[in-house]
């Protein structure tokens, strides 16, 4: 098959590799010609474990190009929508002007016949004004769209495009149904399902999903605080619940809220969707209120454990990405951490192992340090925001030397409490 992917950012270039993987030919089209001449030289604009070998394998074996020309459409046979959809400044609606802007440029160039597809998250009903450009700007074509939304976690994206618990397609076109078929057929070998459905549902399974996924963890950090009340451990919560099968262990780790391009995106995109229609979901309106409210505690808390006044204090950070093996800050529970932490007067200094360079512009005062333990030196308290697996295993009794108090802060429960104790810390966790 010939696939022309549109975008390559995140989605984009993760499925584009995938796919030409399978054996396919992709071409993958970006506007941004700095963006493409660097992945021409295997130079990946994103961390993403394993996907500059992938790519690069697959340039080497002629099925993987990049390109700044809509041209490329023309011999496809299916083109995937994968441009970003940000939150709309101001209303939190999803911003759709770039996927309509693809849109109107690949009907000016693709085939007589094609099948288009939105795999960018889009709002349901996304794929019918899609349908509606094509039919306006090239009225001779016999153009179908297609609904095939992702389900990547970053940082896994890989395998998760490789291993999908479901591929879901909505289509109301049996032939262009074909052509998915198609496409997937090497994980439906796997035994991967496809999910055929309506468009509008296909669109609207992702939203479900994703603010379905933000519930769980919106809830269980909840439960975290009350079990700080009640002196129970929110992980024998977590593993208590999650150990019937009707609810399922994933997605209960209490933390410091969730972050990243899509769950925050995602949950004010339903929600204001859902207002639209007159149906408001308001778990979903709770969810993003709480969890908005939750990052910033997160300083507080922090403030709390090092008695109450952080003026002149030194604070150290360690993790500022929304989750480990990815370099994006996007939401982030550590910007919000920092701007409560530098109200209240603290001095921080932070290490991570791959958010550094974006990070410093986003926190300018924040001081950025070559280790954990060069961040840790003279550090009033220590605080652990994102689970890197490098912070898992540190020399702790080194760190507490080197401090100037004793203070650890765990965001993310990766500690015992006692082995903490023992070694000399004052020791803060989440819901334990
Ligand atoms: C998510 C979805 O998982 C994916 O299917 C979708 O396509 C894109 O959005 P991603 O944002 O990459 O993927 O990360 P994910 O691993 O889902 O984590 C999201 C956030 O939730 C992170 O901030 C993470 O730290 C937090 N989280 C996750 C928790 O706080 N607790 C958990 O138990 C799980």
């Amino acid at each position: 098959m010939k696939i022309a992917m549109i975008g390559t950012g995140y989605v984009g270039l993760v499925s584009g590799a995938c796919f030409s993987d399978f054996g396919h030919d992709v071409i993958c089209v970006d506007k941004d010609a700095s963006k493409i001449s660097a992945l021409e030289d295997n130079i990946m604009p994103i961390y993403e474990p394993g996907l500059d070998a992938l790519v690069a394998r697959n340039v080497d074996a002629g099925r993987l190009s990049f390109t700044t020309s809509i041209e490329a459409v023309k011999n496809a046979d299916a083109i995937f929508i994968a441009v970003g959809t940000p939150s709309r400044r101001g209303d939190g609606h999803a911003d759709l002007s770039y996927v309509y802007a693809a849109a109107a440029e690949i009907a000016d160039h693709c085939a007589s016949h094609a099948v288009i597809v939105t795999k960018s998250t889009v709002p349901v009903g996304t794929g019918d004004e899609v349908e509606h450009i094509m039919r306006e700007q090239a009225p001779e074509k016999n153009i179908s769209v297609v609904s095939n939304p992702e389900f990547l976690r970053e940082g896994a994206a890989i395998d998760d495009f490789k291993r999908p618990d479901r591929i879901v397609i909505g289509s109301e076109d049996e032939d262009a149904s074909q052509v998915m078929r198609e496409i997937y057929r090497p994980l439906f070998l796997n035994e991967s399902p496809l999910l055929f459905t309506g468009r509008r549902t296909a669109e609207l399974i992702k939203y479900a999903a994703n603010a379905f996924l933000a519930t769980k963890i919106t809830f269980i950090n909840e439960m975290a605080d009350l079990c700080e009340k009640v002196g129970a451990n929110v992980q024998d919560v977590s593993r208590g619940m999650g150990s019937d099968n009707r609810i399922g262990s994933k997605f209960l780790n209490a933390g410091p809220g969730y972050g990243g391009s899509c769950f925050p995106k995602d949950t004010l995109a339903l929600m204001k969707t859902a207002q639209d229609y007159d149906s408001p979901m308001r778990i979903v309106e709770s969810v993003v209120q709480v969890n908005d409210s939750r990052k910033r505690a997160m300083g507080r808390k922090i403030i709390e454990a090092i008695g109450g006044d952080a003026r002149g204090k030194k604070i150290a950070l360690l993790g500022l990405t929304f989750k480990p093996n990815t370099d994006d800050m996007r939401d982030a529970p550590s910007i919000a951490i920092v701007g409560a932490l530098e109200d209240a007067g603290a001095h921080i200094c932070a290490y991570d192992p791959e958010g550094m360079q974006v990070a410093a512009d986003m926190m300018p005062q924040v001081e950025m340090k070559q280790d954990a333990y060069e961040a840790a030196q003279g550090a009033d308290a220590l605080a652990i925001v994102t689970e890197w697996d490098i912070f898992r295993a540190l020399d702790l009794e080194r760190i507490l030397s080197s401090m100037n108090g004793n203070i650890l802060v765990d965001l993310r429960n990766i500690y015992n409490a006692s082995d903490m104790t023992d070694i000399g810390f004052s020791y803060t966790s989440v819901g334990r």
